[in-house]
């Protein structure tokens, strides 16, 4: 790890690092499994998809909530001295972006299945609150919005990941070390 990191010594705290990890593994299952709903011919396993979708896309805005709540609470460890200001310009730029989507992707899902008028339980437990009620227009053109949302996501992990990378293959700041699962606890 670089000298300025280690200087630094600072970590995202285990809290952050299980936060950042579930979520993100929720969300690469949750993109092919969105597709995959969409373009299944109609039956119990199509049904089954989408179940499997909303309930883990409402588990990813639970999640949000408290990820939300934890960011708003810490400090997040600081930049490598090395980034310049425009480095650290785009990073704050994707992170609040995904922090966005990531929350703005369940809520339109939840207005499209309330618009559509299907009743769904949260993992057959939860019945989903419903607050707009029948709408086929509202449906039609907020599945638009999420389809959407969802090609912007694409793209933005791929500049995430890519960026993610170059810290670590390039960059070597460490910048990708203080967010993996393992290793000391973080203060
Ligand atoms: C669906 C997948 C992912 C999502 C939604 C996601 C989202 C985020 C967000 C929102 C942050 C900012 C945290 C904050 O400022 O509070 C972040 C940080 C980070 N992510 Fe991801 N991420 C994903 C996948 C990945 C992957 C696959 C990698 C590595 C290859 C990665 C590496 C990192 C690193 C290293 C940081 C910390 C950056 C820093 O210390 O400033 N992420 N991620
Ligand atoms: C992290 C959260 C989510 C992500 C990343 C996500 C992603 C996707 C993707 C990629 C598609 C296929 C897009 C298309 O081709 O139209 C899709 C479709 C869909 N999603 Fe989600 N979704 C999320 C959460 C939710 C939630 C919470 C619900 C409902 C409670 C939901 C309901 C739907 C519905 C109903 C469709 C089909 C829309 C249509 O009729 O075209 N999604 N989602």
């Amino acid at each position: 790890m670089s000298t300025v990191l280690r200087n630094s010594g600072a970590r995202w705290n285990a809290l952050a690092r299980w936060l950042h990890w579930s979520i993100a593994l929720l969300v690469f299952v949750q993109i092919p499994l969105g597709w995959l709903a969409s373009t299944w011919e109609l039956s119990p396993a199509k049904l089954g998809l989408f179940a499997w979708h909303k309930s883990l896309g409402i588990l990813v805005l639970a999640l949000m909530v408290l990820r939300i709540v934890w960011r708003t609470t810490h400090r997040p460890p600081p930049w490598p001295l090395a980034m310049g200001r425009g480095e650290r310009r785009a990073a704050r730029l994707t992170h609040a972006s995904l922090y966005l989507l990531l929350v703005l992707l369940p809520l339109t899902g939840w207005i499209v299945n309330d618009a559509a008028g299907v009743p769904f339980s949260i993992f057959r437990l939860v019945p989903l609150p419903s607050f707009v009620g029948p709408d086929e227009a509202v449906a039609d053109a907020v599945a638009r919005v999420h389809h959407g949302l969802s090609l912007a996501l694409v793209a933005l992990l791929v500049l995430h990941v890519g960026a993610a990378l170059r810290h670590q293959f390039v960059l070597r700041d460490g910048v990708l070390e203080r967010m993996l699962p393992s290793g000391r606890r973080a203060r």
